[in-house]
């Protein structure tokens, strides 16, 4: 049969009122977390499974493409039966698949992307193919579970709302007016926010990832010691490019050395003190710039909300500065749900499903590695 035949005989999502709860099986690969969960009603987690690659990473200081590659062939399938036992749910309980196509690596969201292809055309069901950055604001739109050692929001984010959502690889501030339409406001011109606090690290000589043990060092440092330039960007545009430079010449500078000291060398040159120096004053000014075009669309746009969402809304000083700065007590999912994983993308299934967005073709869905919203 053709293509068009097969897309015509497609299963599609009926919502079934006879039944409590839409259950959409979520699958993210786009980096080095293999991630399978199954999430109720958009809001209702069942399941969370992760497995992270991250340990065979780390000895290269980021992430290496084929590596992560082949760690998601290896672990895919353990991760979706545990991600179905932990749910106490079978295949004929799943409504519909829900996969982050992009934006990422291309070879690891290969793995997810075929995966649930073939799971779609294998059990018949809905295919969705959310975006993982879209996905990643979701993590605030899950409020209950009975698995423990879950800190989820109180309740999901009233439209219209802004949402900072920053990672390893994204910086962006957008606002939502509903699910499906919503306006970036502003986005970063170079490095990601996590990306500078990555290369940071490893300028100080500590461990990836770099943002939780920059805010652990910082914790030792004062972050006013060293001075660094305040970049100006149009509108809500960020810039992290400069300011890492301009650490890497205030740590050359320090220990008497030129602007072509090799950056590899400064760990062993550094005092523990210096370092704590350097790295809260980094925090600093990367959270103030964060906090500051936050707080201007927040005055500009009255949301109803704010959320933060991706890997770096786990660090304690951004939510603990923006909350004040805004002057509300500013809600944050659990730190399992802000870094990588699938619950975030089996709760934006749920709304492209109850809202009839594109239903994705098993046979043809492909990767877009630099997706954007
Ligand atoms: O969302 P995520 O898990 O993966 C991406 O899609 O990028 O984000 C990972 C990023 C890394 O750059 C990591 O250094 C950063 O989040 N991160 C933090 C903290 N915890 C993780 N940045 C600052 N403070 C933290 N506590
Ligand atoms: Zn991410």
């Amino acid at each position: 049969i053709s293509k068009y035949d097969r897309f015509k005989q497609m299963p599609r999502f009926l919502p079934c009122y006879s039944r409590l709860k839409v259950n959409i099986l979520g699958i993210e690969t786009s980096c080095d977390e293999t991630a399978v969960a199954v999430v109720s009603d958009g809001y209702y987690l069942r399941s969370n499974v992760v497995a992270s690659s991250m340990d065979l990473h780390r000895k290269y200081g980021g992430v290496v493409p084929e590596i992560a590659a082949r760690s998601h062939i290896e672990a895919i399938t353990p991760c979706l039966e545990e991600a179905l036992s932990q749910a106490k749910l079978d295949w004929g309980d799943i409504d519909a698949i829900a996969v982050n196509y992009g934006a990422g690596l291309s070879g690891s969201l290969l793995i997810g992307v075929l995966t649930a292809r073939t799971l779609a055309i294998v059990f018949n069901k809905p295919l969705y193919a959310t975006n993982h950055i879209h996905s990643h604001i979701y993590a605030n739109f899950i409020t209950k579970t009975d698995l423990p050692g879950y800190r989820l929001v109180k309740s999901a984010p009233e439209f219209p709302f802004l949402a900072l959502m920053v990672s390893g690889k994204h910086t962006q501030l957008v606002l939502f007016n509903n699910h499906f339409d919503y306006q970036v406001l502003g986005r970063t011109t170079d490095d990601a926010v996590g990306e500078a606090y990555d290369k940071v690290a490893k300028m100080l000589g500590l461990p990836y990832p770099g943002g939780p043990s920059v805010e652990k060092l910082a914790l030792n440092g004062d972050p006013g010691s060293v001075l660094l330039p305040k970049t100006r960007m149009s509108g809500y545009d960020f810039s992290y490019s400069g300011l890492k430079t301009a650490l890497l010449r205030a740590a050359q500078k320090m220990i008497g050395e030129s602007y072509d000291y090799p950056s590899v060398k400064l760990p062993a040159r550094l005092t523990d003190k210096q370092k704590a120096n350097l790295a809260a004053s980094f925090q600093q000014a990367a959270i103030g710039a964060l906090v500051e075009h936050t707080k201007r669309a927040y005055d500009e746009f009255s949301p109803k909300a704010v959320v933060i969402a991706g890997g770096v809304a786990a660090s304690q000083p951004l939510r603990e500065q923006l909350s004040k700065t805004l002057g509300i007590s500013l809600d944050y999912p659990d730190i399992k749900l802000c870094s990588d994983n699938a619950a975030m993308a089996a709760s934006l299934g749920y709304y492209y499903a109850t809202n009839n967005q594109a239903l994705a073709d098993p046979y043809t869905l492909d990767v877009e590695p630099s997706l954007s919203m």
